[in-house]
């Protein structure tokens, strides 16, 4: 295996809030350790068109309650090509990077798993996601200040829905996930959540209505796992429709929930796991992603960390379900 000398560092995909405070832990634990830092911009459309600079510790100076990524961030087509990897192969040659740091979410884990094997390019992930669906990892970075985000919003507007006697339905990112929409409907006491985990989205909005809708209660707020099919507006349309006695509203919180300055959680997981991925390299990983579980710092592989089967605690919907009588 030859010498690492010099480490690039690249953020991909959605951003998350803690990106910026991964790629600063990542920097000073590897410069600390007697490495050099390249910072790649605009993720793999930065590795294949040589979007690169040399990194140093003030590079990384004052970005640990930034929101965003100070790297930005892109969903390169391209890179997905043979053509688009040997341009990013032929990039890391010219300069001189000889293992990838790689933080960013399903789709870019996925990137370089088959990069790795494809040139055999040492990689090293971090998930950094608001999505919390990454295999292996309690937590994503960024995860944790999104549901308090969404917290937030719900309890605005819970206000508004209590004045006016309303059914609210809210729309939280998530992908294909219900992670988001699962604990921000406990934590902001909404009275249900629909996510793709439980069973059909009929049978969810069948449930909701079957408990009463609002029972004692002026108002009510569903949280809704985005969806292509059926997101918030067709749960809102199917209601109004079927009880016109109720006075509805839609939500959509769209990319507000990605913005923001970190959470003390997300910039001390960001932290670990950032100076985690110098020790792996350190340690002769290859192909993993730093993960965090149980509060200690695991090594995941690429082709697990990618499965899109993370399970939902189903316990929590019972809990959701009993505590919005
Ligand atoms: O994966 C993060 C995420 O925010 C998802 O929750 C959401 O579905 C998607 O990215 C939105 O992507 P874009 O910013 O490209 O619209």
């Amino acid at each position: 295996m030859s010498k690492i000398n010099c480490i690039g560092i690249l953020t991909s995909g959605g951003d998350s809030p803690g990106m910026n405070a991964a790629i600063r832990a990542i920097t000073r634990t590897a410069i600390s350790k007697g490495f050099s830092v390249k910072g790649i911009y605009r993720g793999y459309e930065g590795l294949m068109h040589d979007d690169i600079e040399e990194f140093t510790t003030e590079s990384v100076s004052n970005i640990i309650a930034r929101g965003g990524t100070i790297l930005k961030s892109a969903r390169s087509k391209d890179f997905m090509t043979p053509e688009g990897k040997q341009l990013a192969y032929e990039t890391l040659k010219k300069e001189g990077i000889d293992a990838l740091v790689i933080i960013g979410g399903n789709g870019s884990l996925t990137g370089a798993r088959d990069f790795a094997q494809m040139f055999d390019v040492p990689c090293i992930g971090l998930p950094g996601t608001i999505d919390n669906d990454l295999y292996g990892t309690d937590l994503t970075i960024g995860y944790d200040t999104t549901l308090n985000t969404i917290v937030d919003c719900v309890d605005k507007i819970r206000d508004t829905a209590n004045s006016h006697e309303r059914i609210f339905f809210v729309e939280v990112m998530g992908r294909d996930a219900g992670f988001l929409a699962q604990n921000s409907a406990i934590a902001s006491g909404a009275e249900a959540a629909i996510i793709p985990e439980d069973s059909t989205d009929a049978d969810q909005l069948e449930h909701f209505i079957g408990r009463g809708i609002r029972k004692s209660k002026n108002s009510s707020i569903v949280i809704v796992s985005e969806s292509p099919k059926c997101g918030a507006m067709f749960y809102a349309d199917r209601v109004k429709k079927e009880y016109p006695q109720y006075d509805v509203r839609v939500s959509i919180l769209g990319h507000l929930q990605r913005g923001g300055s970190p959470s003390a959680r997300d910039r001390i997981l960001a932290s670990r796991l950032g100076a985690g991925a110098i020790d792996a390299i350190l340690d002769g990983q290859r192909n993993v992603m730093i993960g965090i579980r149980n509060d200690e710092v695991v090594y995941v592989p690429f082709t697990d960390a990618i499965r899109s089967d993370k399970e939902i605690n189903k316990g929590l919907i019972r809990v959701l379900d009993e505590l919005s009588i």
